[in-house]
């Protein structure tokens, strides 16, 4: 299945009920909300935290999926699942080891949320082999993390095939999710190369009308290739 998940990042932050209503539609949208939390020290920019993602629970029934930007983010995982995260996903590079790495694992199973993984676009593959086994979710940056609107490093398909493969031989059961610079025109090589959760923020809040962004989507995928949700 292919899994939309638009990224507030690229929404009008002065309406953000209004805008969250026009990518869900009352069921008739995108199955996830992609939420980028930046700390201005992983990342050189700041976003929102839990108390923002508190407040759009309350007006958004969709699955949330926090996308951590932020150094030592086991500190973090209890408020943000108490705000209503439904999937926490966090940076291989912002943890100081394995150890750390498997904690925040741990942290956010125990809590009964699922659990991501990230790498950075310049991070091999390879790092992420412990772990595999663990987590619900891969997130590949396509860009470097940070902003909306870069463009779509190609370089990035090739990561998303290796971490397919090894999904397919060891028959993992985790989501690939892939990151910046998706629009519809490169929608379809990324679902080819093997992801299954696709983000795209200004391709969709950027759009004139973005109720018809979603939609095209949705249908642009399915025409690329993506099997019907
Ligand atoms: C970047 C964020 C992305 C970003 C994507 O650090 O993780 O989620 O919002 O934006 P676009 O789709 O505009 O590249
Ligand atoms: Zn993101």
């Amino acid at each position: 299945m292919f899994i939309l998940a638009p990224s507030l990042l690229a929404s009008d932050f002065a309406n953000l009920e209004q805008e969250i209503k026009k990518v869900y539609m009352d069921g008739e949208g995108c199955e996830y909300l992609h939420l980028d939390v930046m700390d201005g020290v992983f990342v050189p920019n700041i976003s929102f935290g839990a108390p923002v993602i508190a407040s759009l629970r309350r007006v958004c029934p969709i699955i949330f999926d926090a996308h951590l930007m932020i150094v030592n983010p086991g500190r973090y995982v209890a408020d943000f699942i108490d705000a209503g995260a439904d999937i926490v996903t966090f940076h291989f590079e912002a943890c100081e080891g394995a150890g750390e790495i498997l904690q925040t694992i741990d942290s956010i199973k125990n809590l009964g949320k699922k659990c991501g993984i990230s790498i950075k676009p310049g991070t091999p593959a390879d790092v992420l082999a412990p772990y595999l086994g663990k987590v619900d979710m891969v997130l590949v940056m396509s860009v470097e993390p940070g902003f909306g609107g870069q463009k779509f490093i190609e370089g990035s398909l090739e990561k998303i095939e290796a971490i397919h493969k090894i999904k397919t031989e060891k028959n993992y059961g985790f989501d690939i999710e892939v990151d910046g610079g998706i629009t519809l025109e490169n929608a379809g090589k990324i679902k080819t190369a093997g992801a299954n959760v696709v983000v795209a923020g200004s391709s969709i809040f950027g759009a004139r009308d973005i109720g018809e962004a979603v939609k095209m989507f949705k249908r642009g995928g399915q025409s690329l290739g993506f099997p019907e949700n």
